[in-house]
Order: C-alpha cells, then sequence, then structure tokens
C-alpha cells in the first residue's frame, strides 16, 4: 500500500473524500508511469538497434569507440550506457561495455526468435493498436508486415532452434518423428517455415512441400531454404493452401491454424483430409491457451490485433480438436509439450 492509500485509510470516511480520489488518481499514475519507462526503453532500444548499437556492442567496446560510432558526444554516449546498464541491456566492467549475457544471446545470428524479431513486431503491434482504435474496418497488413509476423512467430532456424527441436521437442511428440520416417511432409502456412527446415537439417531423408500463400514471406522462406541447402527436398509453393491437388500424398503435415481466418479453415482442413494418405497425421498448435491472471493483460492486447486482422483468437486445443474431427479427422490425443499444447489427428484409414 503507497503511502497516500495509508494516509487515506487512516482518516475518517467523511473526511476523505477528495483524498481517496487523490490515491486512486496516484494508483493510476503509477500504472502509467510504469508503461511509460517500458514504452521509452523500447523506444530506446529501437532506435540503437536501427543505428547498428546492438550488432556493434555484441563485441566489448570501449566509450571512446561508441562515442565514434554513434557520432554522440561523450556524456550522452555515457547516459545512454547508464540506461541500458540499469534495464540489463549492457553490462560495462573494465572500461568496457558490452550486450549482457541474456540480451547478447536474442542478438545473435543463432537466436531462435531474435531481438530484430521481436522490435519489429513490436513496432507494427504499436501502429496496428493505433489503427485499431481509430479505423472502424479490418486492420490492414501489407505483405513487408506479413514478414514481420512470420519472422516473430516462427524464428529462425540455426543452432539453438536445432538443439531445441532434437533434445526437447522431438522428444515429446513421437508422432512426429514417425511421419517424418513415414513420407512426405505437409507444412500448411510455413511463414519462414522455422519448424520445416528445422527438422529437414535433423532428417536427412525428409522430403515435403511447404505452402505460403504470401509472395514477400516465400521469398524470405526459399532464401532461408537455399542457405540450408534443401530446396531439393523442401518445395516451397507460393499458392492458396486450400488449392493444393496432390490427394493421399502425405504421411504427415502441420497446419498454422492461428494465422487462417475463419472463411478459410473448413476448406483448409478439407485440403488436408484429401492431402494425407489414410492413416496419415496432422498436427495442430494450440497457440493462445487460455491465460492465467498475470498473463491476461498481454492476452487481451493480442486479441484485439488478431480480432482486427479476422482471424480467430485464442482457439483451446480442445475446440480445434472438435474442429478437426467436424472435418473428418479422428483425434489421436493432445499433446502436452514444452512448446505449448497440440492436437494429433490423423485421416482415419
Ligand atoms: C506466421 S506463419 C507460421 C509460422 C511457421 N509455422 C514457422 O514455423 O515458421 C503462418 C503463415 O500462414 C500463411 N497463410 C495464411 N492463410 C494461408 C492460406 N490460405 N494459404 C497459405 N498460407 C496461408 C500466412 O501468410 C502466414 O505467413
Amino acid at each position: 500500500m503507497s503511502t497516500f492509500d495509508e494516509a487515506v485509510t487512516a482518516l475518517d470516511a467523511a473526511a476523505a473524500g477528495p483524498l481517496d480520489r487523490f490515491a486512486l488518481a496516484s494508483t493510476a499514475r503509477d500504472q502509467v508511469e510504469g508503461w511509460v519507462n517500458g514504452a521509452q526503453v523500447l523506444t530506446l532500444l529501437t532506435t540503437l538497434r536501427d543505428r547498428g548499437w546492438t550488432q556493434f556492442l555484441l563485441e566489448r567496446r570501449t566509450p571512446a569507440e561508441l562515442e565514434e560510432f554513434s557520432g554522440l558526444p561523450s556524456g550522452r554516449v555515457a547516459d545512454i550506457l547508464v540506461v541500458l546498464e540499469a534495464h540489463g541491456i549492457v553490462a560495462q566492467a573494465d572500461g568496457h561495455v558490452q550486450l549482457s549475457a541474456s540480451f547478447e544471446a536474442l542478438a545473435a545470428a543463432d537466436a531462435w526468435i531474435g531481438l530484430d524479431d521481436l522490435l519489429d513486431r513490436s513496432e507494427l503491434m504499436s501502429r496496428l493498436t493505433r489503427t485499431a482504435a481509430e479505423e472502424p474496418g479490418p486492420l490492414p497488413l501489407s505483405e513487408p508486415d506479413a514478414l514481420v509476423i512470420a519472422r516473430a512467430a516462427g524464428g529462425a532456424a540455426g543452432a539453438v532452434t536445432k538443439a531445441l527441436y532434437e533434445q526437447i521437442f522431438v522428444p515429446q511428440l513421437p508422432e512426429l518423428s514417425e511421419a517424418l520416417k513415414a513420407g512426405a511432409w505437409l507444412d500448411v502456412g510455413c511463414g519462414v517455415a522455422c519448424a520445416t527446415l528445422t527438422l529437414s537439417s535433423m532428417f536427412p531423408e525428409m522430403e515435403g512441400v511447404a505452402i505460403e500463400l504470401v509472395p514477400t514471406v516465400a521469398a524470405e522462406t526459399v532464401r532461408r531454404a537455399e542457405a540450408f541447402g534443401v530446396t531439393d527436398r523442401i518445395d516451397i509453393r507460393v499458392m492458396d493452401a486450400r488449392e493444393l491437388d496432390e490427394p493421399d500424398r502425405f504421411a504427415g503435415a502441420f497446419w498454422a491454424q492461428p494465422f487462417f481466418p475463419e472463411q478459410t479453415r473448413a476448406e483448409t482442413l478439407a485440403m488436408l483430409l484429401r492431402s494425407l494418405k489414410p492413416g496419415g497425421v496432422l498436427f495442430i498448435q494450440e497457440m493462445e491457451p487460455q491465460p492465467d491472471e498475470a498473463e491476461r493483460a498481454a492476452y487481451t492486447l493480442r486479441r484485439l490485433i488478431s480480432e482486427g486482422w479476422g482471424v480467430p483468437f485464442g482457439r483451446t486445443a480442445e475446440q480445434l480438436a472438435d474442429e478437426a474431427k467436424a472435418a473428418g479427422f479422428a483425434i489421436d490425443r493432445i499433446a502436452q509439450t514444452d512448446f505449448g499444447r497440440l492436437v494429433v489427428a490423423s485421416r482415419p484409414a
């Protein structure tokens, strides 16, 4: 309880009216000040990232090197470093400065979902939140915006992601390796195909098709697949997934359901059912489980944007299982993993 709250509580109710209101306003003001601090440090970090600081500070630097790099005077650089250190972004010792261990891991090239992905998504979400409050229609999403979303949702396939998949995700979902060994793989709404590219590096025999609707996103996915050297095994197609016409081909499939608008879902599931072989397995991820009290506020913000895009938000694994069942799938189980819950469904034999 704040000093003002205590003062108000101590006073007799009749006399406390105006002070009560002062205490109430203080509570709200403290809340706003907390948001202001977060917004300000986010603005600082994003601006410094745009100006190259976060890459520059992957290595130990002296303040003098930073002054030369940034073109800012020594006093300003020192003040910025104090802010960054106070927020756990950099560490200073022996006349040198560097990103803190956790920010180094986040900004480094091998991060799963990296600092750039997060900051770009944060900027996009701020813009869309403003639009949601101003405009009555659906929220616009340009192709570059779709790429920002895909990068932050999927992350980058690399050494860290591979270790996560090898040591945690794949062992927790044995149906996945069974499907990958049994035949072709289908990734529906692949985005930047982090999952498919990571799996392709783990299973050399894996081959399949990854489908993405947005050309700018698919171009980045092709670039990443080329860097992985798997374009001979993973066929990235730019198309509406509903139009895939390769019946009875695939042994396993993943559906990025949170990104599919309501009016496309039944047809997408019908395509998945016909594309899988009898007995083929479909994985559907629950993206937004019911939040606990601590998570509820952030959940409402994500919901505001998703609903603005016309995609159903917060569908639970049980609801997703019902959706797949209505499309003709058999529900094998709801799997609990460290990456959340997935519905494991299969095409009836
Ligand atoms: C953000 S990605 C999901 C991340 C991905 N699972 C990964 O591992 O990187 C989902 C993608 O589904 C795509 N999508 C939505 N509707 C689609 C459709 N009808 N056909 C093909 N792709 C679609 C969106 O463009 C979006 O890029």
